[in-house]
């Protein structure tokens, strides 16, 4: 078969990433190869992401640089995925004239057909959800791709309706992979040389929940500490209100579980928790949190919060600032509300000034900057354990993570990649942690 080549361009998040694995994985089978930029393409995917309009609109302003791609090379083939394809499907063919295909976030395992037919001139769009787990069979495994972090999709789609979120609308019901499938990934990726899973999933707590394997998302994560190889495990995302109490259990007795929790938040004010209908209250939440404070003293807590939904007030704001203080997040991804099709929280009056929205936003942005410099500040002058993941950008050093997911960078070599290091942390760097390793 003759070497294609494919361009794949990622949006958005984790879950994108990992499609993107999936989807080169298909493309293998109908004879294409990665490459890194368009120029040396014979095809272009590109997997995006809906969850804001920016995001959504810089799809449309990737697609219409591609004209001029085209007039390079007009045999070059263009496919849309991801959530930006479902949520528009077949419309998309008809805006961008010179789109090759579409294929939704349920039809991965179609890509072969459909680019099949792409190559020999037929323009299509695969959107149809499969709600069901037998799409995960339909995946290609990732035993031969190695690294030393992978991520395992262990569930998909989302029934919670936070009313400002499109996910589940381009994501479909909430679906769990099977057990048995889920341990025999990770025992091949342990094999292959990973030794840090993420578990991964719209909504991971409710693991389970639906689909009868007689387990849950605690039950399996003692099930992956027990393949032999993984030395760490992580998860995202976790939603409040189903952190249960055997998931806190994990923390207090699975050693390989990280130190580390995205537990978003979204408001830190009980009103517009409410409108957002994400059923925990503020003391909830702070319960939650400091169970697990109890549980893992060393515990490191990222959150996600949206600024500005309909109707928040300064007072309702100030409430999100002062729940930030009180976590003392080690990161916060924060947007500004964006509107979003078919959702709830759009119909709902919005009078704050986009402005004000941005001038909120930026306050902050800045107390979190000064919390993750307390929360890093904590760590120069001790030794934190690292798994090596690659060689830094800078000459002669190594970067990794800790098990609070900070990012350090030290002098090492390359043969130190997949093992654990104790570097002591000298010094603070806005982004990552500097360390050095003592001689012993
Ligand atoms: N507007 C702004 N942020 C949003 N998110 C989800 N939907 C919206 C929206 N309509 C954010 C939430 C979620 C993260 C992935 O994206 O904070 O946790
Ligand atoms: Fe969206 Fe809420 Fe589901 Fe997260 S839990 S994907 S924010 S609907």
């Amino acid at each position: 078969m003759k070497q294609k080549k494919v361009h794949i361009m990622t949006f958005g998040c984790q879950m994108n990433v990992s499609d993107s694995e999936k989807i080169l994985l298909m493309l293998h089978t109908v004879g294409y190869e990665s490459v890194s930029t368009v120029a040396d393409a014979d095809m272009v995917i590109v997997n995006t992401c809906s969850v804001r309009a920016k995001a959504e609109d810089r799809v449309y302003g990737i697609l219409l640089t591609m004209k001029g791609e085209l007039k390079k090379n007009p045999d070059l083939l263009i496919g849309v995925g991801g959530c930006v394809a479902q949520q528009e499907g077949e419309k998309l063919l008809k805006k961008i004239p010179h789109l090759s295909f579409v294929f939704g976030t349920h039809n991965l395992h179609l890509l072969p057909q459909i680019v099949t037919q792409a190559e020999s001139g037929k323009r299509l769009s695969e959107t149809a959800f499969i709600d069901d787990s037998s799409r995960f069979d339909l995946f290609p495994d990732h035993g031969g791709i190695s690294g030393i972090t992978r991520t395992v999709t262990i569930m998909q789609g989302c029934d919670n309706y936070c009313s400002y979120c499109i996910v589940p609308y381009v994501r479909g019901r909430e679906v769990s992979r099977k057990r048995s499938d889920i341990l025999n990934e990770v025992a091949k990726a342990a094999d292959a040389g990973v030794r840090e899973v993420t578990l991964l999933g719209q909504n991971v707590n409710s693991y389970g929940r639906k689909g009868g394997y007689g387990t849950d998302f605690s039950r399996l994560i003692r099930d992956v500490a027990k393949v032999s190889g993984i030395k760490r495990i992580r998860f995202m995302t976790s939603h409040p209100k189903d952190m249960s109490d055997p998931l806190l259990d994990c923390f207090a007795d699975v050693e390989k579980l990280c130190s580390h929790i995205h537990l978003p938040v979204q408001s830190g004010s009980d009103r517009i928790l409410a409108l957002m209908n994400r059923g925990y209250t503020r003391s909830e939440y702070m319960n939650r949190i400091e169970r697990l404070k109890l549980i893992r003293p060393d515990i490191l807590v990222t959150s996600d919060i949206i600024v500005g939904f309909p109707g928040e007030t300064e007072d309702d704001f100030s409430q999100s600032l002062s729940l930030m203080k009180e976590v003392g997040y080690s990161d916060t991804y924060s947007f500004v509300y964006s509107p979003r099709p078919e959702t709830k929280a759009a119909s709902l009056p919005d009078e704050t000034s986009k402005s004000e929205k941005s001038e909120r936003l930026k306050r902050l942005m800045a107390l979190q900057s000064s919390l993750t410099k307390g929360v890093q500040s904590r760590f120069v002058g001790s030794g934190v354990e690292v798994l090596v993941e690659g060689i830094s950008k800078k000459e002669g050093q190594v970067f990794g993570r800790s098990s609070g997911n900070r990012t350090v960078n030290f002098a090492g070599s390359i043969d130190m990649i997949g093992s654990m290091q104790l570097p002591e942390i000298i010094k603070n760097l806005q982004n990552s942690l500097l360390g050095e390793l003592k001689v012993k």
